[in-house]
């Protein structure tokens, strides 16, 4: 049996997910990496709200940097996970980088879930006329090819790593 186990459930305000340690697995963690673009402000506290919700904070370790120095660290320190979830840096190089970091510190058996495969690009994205344009706003990528979506980088590291890996489900959430 997996040391560590994840429920994924989406927070009741929109489209954001919480990963649960699962509350009868008392060995299992869960480690969250963002950096909250750089401000510990409105998203550390809807993360901080979302896990008191779980009931399970105490079992969960936010690391606030870029995940390519945090998965750095976690790999210096030995940390090996069962289920690793990516979800972060949506360009292709961008997941691929973290996938690639990620797959050292899987353990035998684990699995990568990987979020936004499909995600929505310029061409398919409702226009939303109502809301006025800000500085701010994201911006869909134009195509899946494009460089700003993350589909390639999870395709080369799905290609990179087939002899050992098996795609078990792939939507809009690829899971190998
Ligand atoms: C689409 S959100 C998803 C967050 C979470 N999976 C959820 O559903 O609530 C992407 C998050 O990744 C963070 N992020 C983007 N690029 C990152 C990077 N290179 N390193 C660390 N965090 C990053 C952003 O700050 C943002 O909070």
């Amino acid at each position: 049996m997996a040391s560590a186990f994840v429920i994924i459930t989406r927070a009741p305000e929109g489209q954001r997910s919480v990963l649960t340690p699962g509350g009868q697995h008392n060995a299992s963690r869960l480690v969250l990496i963002d950096h909250f673009d750089c401000n510990e402000g409105a998203g550390r506290q809807r993360l901080t709200f979302n896990l008191a919700l779980t009931g399970a904070s105490h079992k969960a370790r936010v690391i606030p940097h870029f995940s390519q120095s945090a998965r750095m660290s976690l790999l210096k320190e030995g940390a090996a996970f069962d289920l690793i979830h990516i979800d972060g840096d949506h360009s292709r190089r961008g997941a691929l980088a973290d996938a690639l970091l990620a797959w050292q510190s899987l353990k035998s058996g684990g699995y990568m879930l990987f979020d936004d495969y499909q995600l929505p690009t310029m061409a398919q994205a409702p226009p939303s006329p109502s809301e006025p344009p800000s500085l701010f706003a994201y911006q869909p990528p134009p195509a899946v090819d494009h460089p700003a979506h993350p589909r390639e980088g999870i395709d080369a590291f799905l290609s990179i790593v087939r002899e050992e890996a098996r795609v078990l489900h792939s939507g809009y959430q690829v899971l190998a």
